[in-house]
């Protein structure tokens, strides 16, 4: 069976970008794959953050995860500092990628051109990426465009340990990210939707109630043309809700278009098929969140199966790169 590895950093609270754009494709591969999927705690770290701040989004991430749907009995979620496997692989990798190479990444460049301080975790994070991957012979990444660069190098390093030290991982296939919708900020519909937006008029949270998501539809950006056409580069605001709206439906956001001749009554519908989507899941949420216990219970289960595999690669890597046996 083909196995599947993704992580996402819990860092604030999930957006209707991340849902659309990433974590509803995790929903599906649970069944077609053996699926393995990290909160990446560890790589929350390389911004600084303030006392509490990870291990709370840490939590909420993964009751969000099992309120969307993914299944602890279907795949494997976890924290990933759960596992010291991951650091101690990643500092394997540190040594076989080098200083070049993760100079050259465009997530480092752009973080650090914004960060006051820019930490060396920063620098190295692309190392702990391919350890979290490595670890468990992944076939495939389901990730974001954002992140062809980091699993680029992921192979890069897999194939220099291997060639190095003998073969140690399976080399991961560079799939074509699995296509998400890409939904922008309402206000700033030339920016992708964000949790870092200077204000939360354009961003959908999880868990925005209904008067609220129907008011940040109804101040949604768009254009004086008054014309309803899917055109992403004259209509950046207009278009966005075209896809919003077929993101949510399944329907072709071209064809879509053809239903409405203003933009009040896109608005509206835009924001109720979302309300429609979000209510069940936000209840599920609200259940989940009455009970952390449990969702520390089956964190805990995940890790305890993420070791079985991560553990056995770990020491492989290490007999192969010639330290002293444990
Ligand atoms: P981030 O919170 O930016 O680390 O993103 C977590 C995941 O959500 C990544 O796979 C991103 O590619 C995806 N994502 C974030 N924002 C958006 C967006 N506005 N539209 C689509 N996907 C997004
Ligand atoms: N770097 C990814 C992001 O910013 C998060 C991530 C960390 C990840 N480790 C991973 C994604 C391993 C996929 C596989 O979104």
């Amino acid at each position: 069976m083909t196995r599947v590895f993704s992580g996402i950093q819990p860092t604030g609270d999930i957006h209707l970008g991340n849902y659309l754009g990433a974590l509803r494709q995790w929903i599906p591969l649970q069944q077609e794959a053996d699926a393995f999927y990290a909160i990446v705690d560890l790589h929350a770290l390389t911004v600084p953050k303030a006392p509490g701040e990870v291990l709370d989004a840490t939590t909420r991430l993964a009751q969000w995860l099992f309120a969307i749907g993914l299944d602890p009995q279907a795949c494997t979620v976890f924290a990933q500092s759960a596992l010291s496997e991951h650091n101690e692989l990643a500092w394997l990798l540190e040594c076989t990628v080098s200083f070049g190479e993760l100079r050259r990444m465009g997530q480092f460049k752009d973080k650090s051109d914004r960060a006051e301080f820019i930490s060396g975790g920063l620098f190295t994070y692309p190392a702990l990426q391919a350890a979290d991957i490595l670890l468990y012979d992944t076939d495939q990444v389901p990730v974001g465009e954002d992140q062809r660069q980091h699993l680029e190098l992921t192979r890069t390093i897999a194939e220099r340990f291997n060639s190095r030290h003998g073969e140690t991982f399976v080399v991961p296939e560079t799939v074509l990210p699995i296509a998400g919708a890409r939904v922008m900020d309402l206000q700033h519909p030339d920016s992708k939707m964000s949790k870092s937006a200077d204000t939360d008029a354009g961003t959908i949270m999880m868990s925005d109630q209904p008067a609220i998501i129907a008011k940040k539809f109804k101040r949604a950006v768009t254009d004086s043309e008054n014309s309803v056409r899917f055109d992403q580069i004259n209509k950046p605001g207009v278009s966005n809700l075209l896809g919003i709206l077929g993101a949510v439906t399944e329907r072709d956001p071209e064809t879509i278009a053809d239903d409405y001749e203003q933009y009040g009554p896109l608005k509206v519908d835009a924001a109720d098929a979302v309300i429609a989507m979000l209510e069940p899941l936000q209840a599920r949420y609200n259940d989940i969140a009455a009970d952390p216990a449990e969702c520390r219970r089956l964190l805990a289960i995940g890790a305890e199966k993420a070791r079985t595999v991560a553990a056995v690669t770990l020491e492989r890597a290490r007999s192969n790169v010639g330290l002293l046996p444990r």
